[in-house]
Formats: structure tokens, sequence, C-alpha cells
């Protein structure tokens, strides 16, 4: 018997890790679960119920009663929704209500899941994990090239500034920080367009489930 094949994707803001894990889900035919979205539904919620992603009994009752239309919402990617995502998931019992889904998702068949703390936490017996990196301008960019195809006129500078809050509470936390596994791969894709990126991290992949 063995146990379904799982891919840890993990790294900051706009590494690219979802473009990364879509594609190597794809190619792998493996199911994928970008767990991002998980915090942002629940922000999103406490935000739209008035609330603050602060508050941590809001948050963790959003995040009980979160449903899979709630993943799928247009508005989950908006500065505020960014922001409070990375607030309601420094918060330990936000964090213990999404686990059992995360775990349960990789327990039935496997799965390519883009993160924080896949490789870390939610399932640390991964076959492969890659730890996605870029410098903090490049990532910056690519953010705001995407709010610039979006129609927002925003400045650079300020995409980079929130960029930065956020990184810097997501791997400062005290629960399942965003940092690589000890037995994670470190991918910089700085310099490599997507496709570059994956080709790269194919080899990689392919290295390690040979053996
Ligand atoms: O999931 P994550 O936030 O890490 O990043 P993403 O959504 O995969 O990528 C963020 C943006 O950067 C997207 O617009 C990608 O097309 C772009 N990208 C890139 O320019 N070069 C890469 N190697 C990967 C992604
Ligand atoms: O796409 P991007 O990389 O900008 O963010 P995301 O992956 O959608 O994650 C949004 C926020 O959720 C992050 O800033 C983290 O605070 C949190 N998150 C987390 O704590 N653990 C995960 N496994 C995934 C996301």
């Amino acid at each position: 018997l063995t146990a379904p094949v799982v891919i840890a994707v993990d790294g900051p803001a706009a590494a690219g890790k979802g473009t990364l894990a879509r594609r190597l889900a794809a190619e792998l035919g493996l199911p994928y679960l970008d767990t991002g979205l998980l915090y942002r539904a629940t922000a999103r919620r406490v935000l739209l119920a008035g609330g603050l992603p602060t508050d941590t009994a809001a948050a963790e009752a959003a995040a009980r009663t979160l449903e899979a239309a709630d993943l799928q919402r247009p508005d989950l990617r908006g500065p505020d929704v960014d922001q409070g995502a990375s607030q309601v998931a420094a918060q330990p019992p936000v964090r213990a209500a999404l686990l059992d889904f995360q775990r349960s998702f990789a327990a039935r068949h496997g799965g390519v899941m883009d993160g924080r703390d896949i490789g870390t936490v939610v399932c640390p017996d991964a076959r492969v994990k890659l730890f996605v990196t870029a410098s903090p301008e490049a990532r910056a960019r690519r953010r705001w090239l995407e709010r610039q195809a979006r129609g927002e006129s925003i400045p650079l500078e300020e995409v980079a500034q929130e960029m930065a809050v956020r990184d810097a509470r997501d791997a400062a936390r005290d629960v399942a920080p965003m940092k690589p596994a000890e037995d994670a791969i470190l991918l910089d894709t700085t310099e490599l367009d997507a496709e570059a990126a994956f080709r790269e991290a194919w080899q990689l992949i392919q290295a390690r489930l040979d053996v």
C-alpha cells in the first residue's frame, strides 16, 4: 500500500507558487489545492460581517463555517483580504479549524498543495517539498502587474510595502510560521519565467520521486 503522493509548494507572496503548483498538478494528474484561499475566505467572511480579522472569536467562527462556495468568490484578492488573511492566519484557533480539511484533502487522493506551512505542519511527510522564493522587488512587480491588468491603479511602492508587511507577519507568527522545511528544496524564481520555473521544478521533483 503506497500513500498518495503529496507535493508541498510553500513560499512568500507572488513567488510563483500557484502558477507552478497548478502546472505540476496538471502534469502529474494530481488534484491541486490553493490553501491560501481558506485564509482569504475566512478573512472575507469576517470583513463582510463588519468584524475585524484580529478578533479571534469572529475569525475562528468564520473558519469553522466555511463552505466550498466561499472559496470561489470573485473578491478574494483585494488588499483588505490580503492583509486580513494574514491576520486571521496568525491565530492558532483559526489554523486549527482549517487543518483537518487540508489533511483530509491530502490523504484522500494526494495532491499538489500551495501555502506557507504545507511542508512544515500540514503535510510534514510530503514526498517532495518545494520552497519557492524570488526577490522582494520581483514579487512586488508581479503583483503590481496583476493589479494593473485588473484595471487598478496603485503605485508599485504601495504594493511592495503591503507585501513586506504581510510577509513579515507570516514569518514572525508563533504558530506555523512561513519557513522552509528542513528537507525542502529551495527554488528562486527571480530570473525565471513560469515555464523555466516549471522545468527546473520538474527536474528536481523527478530526481526525488525516483529515489
Ligand atoms: O501563488 P503566488 O502568490 O506565489 O504567485 P503566483 O500567483 O503563481 O504568481 C504571481 C504572478 O507572477 C502571476 O501573475 C504569474 O504569472 C507571475 N509569475 C512570474 O512572473 N514568473 C514566475 N516564475 C511565476 C509567476
Ligand atoms: O497568493 P499569495 O501568496 O499572495 O497569498 P495566499 O497564498 O493566498 O495566502 C494569503 C495569506 O494566507 C498568507 O499571507 C498567509 O498569511 C495565509 N496562509 C497561511 O498562513 N498558510 C497557508 N498554508 C496559506 C496561506
